[in-house]
Parts: structure tokens; sequence; C-alpha cells
């Protein structure tokens, strides 16, 4: 059997085998009914729980596992709602799943093809799964690692139309009417993985299984979720690829093949936030982004924009340029309403320097600050530290330590929309 967990403490509080061994307790259906029954999981109330079910008489290892289950729950809410409630998860497993609101972009691609099947080749606990067995799919879910496996089964089983097994990606054969996700295991031994070749299975390997699946040399329906970071030279020319963004972090790249892919389409920025969903479609021929001097707005760019390589495209359509060839912020003579931007009003451009900045602040009476960079060594919280003391009053301001036009430069400004400034 694979070793599907490191090795190391796990969760910090029991070694993989005990966790394996506890975990038989919650299967049974009497350990299930429990931990259904247990009130929402607070670390707080947690060393009680414990003396209470072992005063009921669990035994040890019973209640090290319904604890551990209760407290995953607790914490895979944030990517699973109220779904998390009746899943099982190991840690690992949490850690890697997809986050049902990206899954269910996911699952909106496959329900539009309508396969006769969706084979989620390497499908953890099955996040991505569910939200495809959710959309009414039919659903074959596989992990290599058995215990995985048995985990996706139950996490699945409210879905009658979806199964999960044990089984590896090399034993797959192509099928007519099937369609294919995989989420290549990024992960080995707690290190993370950023060459797609590395991973398992390799990206290679995957796309290899894309033309088998397709005809006439073309890919056939296939999605892969890649690192956000992945070097755009590693992606095939004739496929979509789509950056996601969630509240303004980048969490993955999903390549869609064949017919998965919309036409036209070689990179896309999906951004999921409070303010609804927001894309942004590009050829895979990014426009060049014009250089000119900060204006009276400056932009900061979601990162799902600046990572599919669409800084160009959004730059073009809103007449904004960068302020350095090399850095990510734009900047323009209107004030933008844009899901991809957020925006700030300048109040002024200093050249860096440490001294200087502390006397601005101190004459303009800014106590409280942003601190952000790009294109600048030094970190946010030692030039923090570096402005201390300062009793500079009650002004608000966010400062950006960045590169203009070469040079290192400090930019100060204001947010057009509200946000929190921490006092120096
Ligand atoms: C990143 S996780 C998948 C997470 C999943 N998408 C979710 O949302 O829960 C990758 C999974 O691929 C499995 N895996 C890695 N190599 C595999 C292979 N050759 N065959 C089948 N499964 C594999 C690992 O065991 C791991 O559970």
């Amino acid at each position: 059997m694979h070793a599907p967990y490191c090795a190391r403490h796990y969760d910090g509080r029991v070694t993989q085998d005990a966790f394996l061994e506890n975990l038989q307790y919650v299967l049974q259906p009497e350990g299930w009914q429990l931990l259904n029954s247990l009130p929402p999981y607070s670390e707080d109330g947690a060393l009680a729980l414990n003396e209470k079910l072992r005063r009921e008489g669990h035994p040890a290892g019973a209640v090290a596992a319904l604890l551990t289950q209760s407290r995953l729950r607790a914490r895979a809410a944030d990517k699973f709602g109220e779904f998390a409630q009746r899943m099982l998860f190991t840690p690992d497993g949490l850690e890697q799943a997809t986050r049902l609101s990206v899954a269910a972009h996911h699952a909106q691609r496959y329900a539009a093809l309508s396969p006769q099947r969706v084979v989620d080749l390497g499908c953890g606990l099955g996040g991505d799964s569910l939200a495809f067995a959710g959309m009414g799919l039919n659903v074959l879910a596989i992990d290599r690692d058995p215990v995985t496996a048995s985990l996706a089964s139950i996490n699945l089983m409210p879905f009658p139309s979806a199964r999960a097994e044990a089984g590896d990606f090399h034993a797959y054969v192509p099928t007519t009417g099937d369609a294919l996700w995989l989420d290549p295991a990024r992960r080995e031994n707690g290190r993370r993985l950023y060459d797609p070749e590395e991973c398992s299975p390799p990206l290679s390997q995957v796309l290899e299984l894309a033309r088998r699946l397709g005809s006439d040399g073309a890919y056939g329906p296939v999605g892969v979720k890649l690192g956000p970071g992945i070097d755009h030279a590693a992606l095939p020319d004739d496929c979509e690829t789509q950056w996601v963004s969630v509240r303004g972090s980048v969490v993955e790249a999903a390549l869609w093949c064949g017919p998965l892919a919309r036409p036209g389409v070689r990179r896309s920025a999906l951004l999921l936030g409070p303010g609804g969903t927001h894309r942004l479609d590009g050829t895979g021929e990014d426009s060049e982004v014009p250089v000119g001097e900060v204006g009276p707005y400056l932009y900061e760019p979601d990162g799902a924009v600046i990572r599919s390589g669409l800084l160009g495209t959004l730059a073009a359509a809103l007449d904004l340029h960068v302020i350095d060839q090399s850095i990510a912020y734009l900047s323009g003579a209107a004030a933008q309403e844009s899901p991809f931007l957020t925006g700030y009003r300048v109040r002024d451009v200093l050249p860096f320097g440490v001294k200087a900045l502390k006397a601005y602040l101190r004459k303009e009476r800014i106590g409280n600050l942003v601190i952000k960079k790009r294109g600048a060594a030094l970190e946010p919280e030692q030039l923090r530290r570096m402005l201390r003391p300062a009793q500079n009053g009650d002004g608000r301001a966010t400062i950006f330590l960045t590169r203009v036009a070469g040079k290192h430069s400090v930019i100060v400004a204001e947010p057009l929309k509200n946000t929190e400034a921490e006092p120096l």
C-alpha cells in the first residue's frame, strides 16, 4: 500500500498508524452515529468532551478518532460548507481537497458536455467528485490509496450516481463516453512539488492519455488541476488554462482539453469572491502593457489575472499602464471599478529611504499603515519595525514599496474602498 500520509506526527496529535486504526471506530454504525451527534467542535470544549466520552466508557482510541474527525469537519467547513458535517477526512486529504465553490466550476464544464461518465483519476477524499455528482453526473472516483478511496466512498454515499474505488491511473483504459478529471498529487513526504512532471501522475502522462481518449490526434475531454505557478511553456497550445482565485488568493490553474476547452479561449482568469463570479478571457496572445508614469490612481490586479498573463488585456480594456516594465501594478488617470482590480488614489510618490519616509509620515500625521510591496527586497514587517516608534496621529495610508521606472520608490496612497490599516 502506498503511504498516503507523511510519517510525521499526524495532525500534531496522533501518528499515522494510530490515526488509521482509530478511524475504524467511526466506520462502525455506533461510532458514525456518535460522531454525527457531537456538538459543534471547539478547541476550548475539546478537553471536556474528551473526558465526558471517556466517562461514558468509550475507549481512548475511539474518542481520539471522534475528536479528530470532529475537528477536521470544523476545519473543512471553509471548503465544503455544511457538507463537511457528514464527511470523513484525513488532514492531508483535506489540505489537498478542492473547495466546493471551485469544484462546482469544474463540474459545470462536464455538465455542459453531458458525458456518459466522469472518471476522477486520483480523487482524494472526493472534493471534485462531490461537485460532479451534485450536478447529477455519473461518477467513477478512483484513488490509488485504498484508505483514501474508502473515505471518498463514504463522502460520496449521498449520491447514488457516484462510486469510489481503489485503483491506479495507469490501469485506466480509455473508454468512449468518458470524460476525465485529474488532480495530480502535488506533495511528497510533506514537500510541495512545483514541477508538473514530478507530480503523480506527471502532466506528460496525463496529456498522453488525453490524446488517447480523443480522436484524429485531438485531445479528448480531460481536465487537469495544476499549481497556479505552472510555467506557461509547459502548457499545450491547443487547450484552455484557467487560473482561479478565491477571495483574492490564486488557488489553481485548471487545464481544459478537447471539448472541455472553450473555443478560441487559451488563457482565462476566474475570480470567485463575495462580489460574485467574474471571468476574463484571452486568446493566449496577450497585448503588451504600455509603461507610463504613476498617475492619479494605482491598481493591484487580482493574482489570477497576473498569472494568466492577461494583464495587457485588462490594461488595454481599461486604458491603464504599468509603472515599471517588470512590476504588475497598473496606473491610470481615472478611477476604475473593476472586480479584477483593487484601486487606490495616489497621494505622493517618494524615492525609497527610511529616514525620509519617517519624516513624511510624521509631517502628514499618518499613524496607521498598510504596507505592500512588489519588486522590493524589504519585507513589510521589516519596514514597519524600522518606522517605529511613531506617534504620528490618526491618519491612514497604504504604502507600496516598489520600483517606478526602475527606481526603488514608495507610493503613498489611499484605498478607493475601505480596508483596515494597522497602527505603526
Ligand atoms: C490532490 S489529491 C486529489 C484531491 C481531490 N481532487 C479532492 O478534491 O479531494 C491527489 C490524489 O491522487 C492520488 N494519486 C496519486 N497518484 C495516483 C495514481 N497513479 N493513481 C491513482 N491515484 C493517484 C493520491 O493518492 C491523492 O489522493
